[in-house]
């Protein structure tokens, strides 16, 4: 019924942060050619949150990690490792989550940032029961997070209303046989590299340069069409593949939270599964596209409107850059 570990790792406490700032889809029609009907028909979009002048990735990061540690009542020094999943970094150099480290008080914690887009809270799980399973951790914290409206290219219509800003974070413990994170699946296509990406800003176009700003390479680009028939295919066939490592169907699922990305591509993949409109969860049409934030935001949104609660069996599913994609299955 679970991958073959020595221990299990199961969700002790939930967290999450969003910035106060809304942006709305009306407001959005000021800044380029689109309207509200366009973009809430074709993504599901209605509004997104923003940072502030002055925010930036590590106070979302350290919010939801605060909320996550009171939720589990976990001790900041009982922390043995801080994985944070982003794609949109504080700053090169140091690690964002190395930045948020004593500010949240982990002192006895590693530090690191893992990158794998939309996909890298569920890579981040992964990673954490590994550790939680060998004994080498004891308490993980994993956030997702990210400042995607600081890498939008404004001008851009067909990428600046998609995404938005935000972080969730979970605490991991060891969990008995049969409860928190029974199965998860990862998968990379590098070969698909180009579908969504941010060509400039790293050492081969550096963002100093004039040339790469001159020809807007340090900001998000995405071939959205190609992209949506190739999430919505690995989507389902990730999520299957986890439902059939578990010997389960659709009916068996409480809830599925997947990557809050499109509206269209949501349905498109709960109808494929099996599964009821009440059993998918959706709040994309309240902050967008959150990448590596999405699935954590997500979780806590359904916790706290009631369609998550302990026992529940939680199937998740995640894609982006990359190409990554990633499912889990979780007893909560
Ligand atoms: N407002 C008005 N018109 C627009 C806008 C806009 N904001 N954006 C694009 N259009 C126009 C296009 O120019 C095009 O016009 P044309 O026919 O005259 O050329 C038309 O709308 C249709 O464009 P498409 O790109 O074909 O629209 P589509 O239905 O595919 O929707 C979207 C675009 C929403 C981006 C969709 O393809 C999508 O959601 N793709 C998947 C995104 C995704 O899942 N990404 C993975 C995670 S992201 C990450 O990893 C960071």
């Amino acid at each position: 019924m679970h991958d073959h570990f020595i221990r299990t790792a199961k969700i002790v406490g939930l967290g999450a942060c969003l910035p106060e700032r809304v942006l709305t889809n009306r407001e959005l029609e000021s800044l380029v050619d689109t309207s509200d009907e366009w973009i809430a028909g074709r993504t599901g979009i209605r509004e997104r949150r923003v940072v502030a002048d002055g925010e930036a990735l590590s106070d979302l990061v350290e919010r939801a990690g605060r909320a996550a540690l009171a939720d589990a009542g976990v001790k900041p020094e009982d922390v043995d490792l801080l994985i944070l999943a982003t794609a949109t970094v504080e700053q090169p150099i140091p690690a964002t989550s190395a930045i948020v480290q004593p500010r949240l008080g982990l002192v006895n914690a590693a530090c690191f940032d893992l990158s794998a887009a939309c996909s890298g809270f569920t890579y981040s799980l992964n990673v954490g029961r590994q550790f939680i399973a060998t004994g080498e951790a004891a308490t993980v914290l994993v956030v997702g997070a990210e400042c995607l409206t600081r890498y939008v290219d404004w001008t851009d219509r067909t990428t600046c209303v998609l995404f938005g800003d935000g972080a969730g974070a979970v605490v991991l413990q060891a969990g008995e046989p049969g409860e928190g994170i029974l199965h998860i699946r990862w998968r990379t296509d590098g070969r698909y590299a180009d579908l969504i990406c941010m060509p400039g800003g790293g050492c081969r176009y550096p963002p100093h340069s004039v040339e790469s700003i001159e020809a807007r390479l340090p900001f998000i680009k995405m071939r959205g069409n190609e992209t949506f028939k190739v999430a919505v295919r690995s989507l389902t066939d990730l999520s299957q593949e986890v439902m059939t490592a578990a010997g389960i169907g659709p009916g068996d699922i409480d809830l599925f939270i997947p990557h809050q990305a499109n509206m269209r591509i949501i349905q498109a993949v709960g109808n494929r599964l099996g599964l009821t409109g009440e059993q998918v969860f959706t709040n994309v049409d309240r902050v967008g596209n959150t990448s590596a934030a999405s699935i954590p935001l997500a979780m806590v949104d359904a916790r706290d409107q009631g369609r998550l609660k302990a026992g529940d069996l939680l199937l998740t599913s995640a894609f982006g850059g990359g190409l990554t994609w990633a499912s889990s299955l979780i007893r909560f």
